[in-house]
């Protein structure tokens, strides 16, 4: 059953579906070596990954497996990244996690309001008991996103990626519906 993509407003930002104009945008953030220096996989080099990640969020939409959304400002209208839940599984009514912006948008606190934004929607709209998150071990800033959400590092994954050759490890994060705190004011970061 298909999953329609919805638009959800924060404070700051809006959370809207890809369209094919975002694909110069992504490619500029997916190529961007530093901001993926903890992604399990190495930076884009083609653009036509773009492209491609843009069909498979439709595909993604149509197989109603999860839903990948693009972040923007709303005081500029840029586009400053995305944020996804995925591997929606109705049974168990859990999904993963997962999100990337631009190091010009970073320490703002705008992870925490896109995340706490498409939580808020799959707990009330999918009835998610059951949210699943996954990062390199060295990636700070994301495992204190996790823990602002309420997500509990849960263990640790033993040299789950290579990248290039390089070995690392992963925390395992989860939260629960029952645990889930939602929040009226937005995370003004530092
Ligand atoms: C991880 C990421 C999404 C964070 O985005 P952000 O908008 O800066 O996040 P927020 O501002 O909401 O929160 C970041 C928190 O981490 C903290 N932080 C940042 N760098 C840190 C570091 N090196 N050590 C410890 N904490 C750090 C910030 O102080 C902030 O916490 P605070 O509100 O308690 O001060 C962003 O860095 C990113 O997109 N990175 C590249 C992609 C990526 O790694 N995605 C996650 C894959 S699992």
């Amino acid at each position: 059953m298909s999953l329609s993509t919805p638009t959800l407003d924060t404070a700051r930002l809006r959370l809207r579906p890809f369209n094919d104009s975002d694909a110069s945008a992504l490619f500029a953030l997916h190529s961007n070596a530093y901001v993926l220096r903890y992604w399990d996989s190495p930076p884009w080099s083609e653009r036509l990954r773009a492209e491609r990640f843009i069909t498979a969020c439709r595909q993604i939409a149509e197989a109603g497996t999860g839903t990948r959304l693009a972040v923007d400002r709303i005081s500029d209208g840029a586009f400053i990244g995305w944020c996804s839940l995925t591997r929606w599984n109705p049974d168990y009514r859990s999904a993963s996690m997962g999100y990337c912006l631009d190091d010009a948008a970073w320490g703002h606190g705008y992870a925490t309001e896109a995340a706490r934004a498409l939580l808020q929607w799959a707990f009330d709209t999918l009835e998610m008991n059951r949210v699943q998150a996954e990062t390199d071990t060295r990636n700070a800033a994301s495992a204190r996103v996790l823990e602002k959400l309420g997500f509990v590092r849960e263990g640790t994954l033993r040299e789950d990626c290579v990248v290039n050759g390089e070995v690392s490890d992963s925390w395992v994060y989860g939260l629960i519906r029952r645990e889930w705190r939602p929040s009226l004011e937005p995370d003004l970061g530092r």
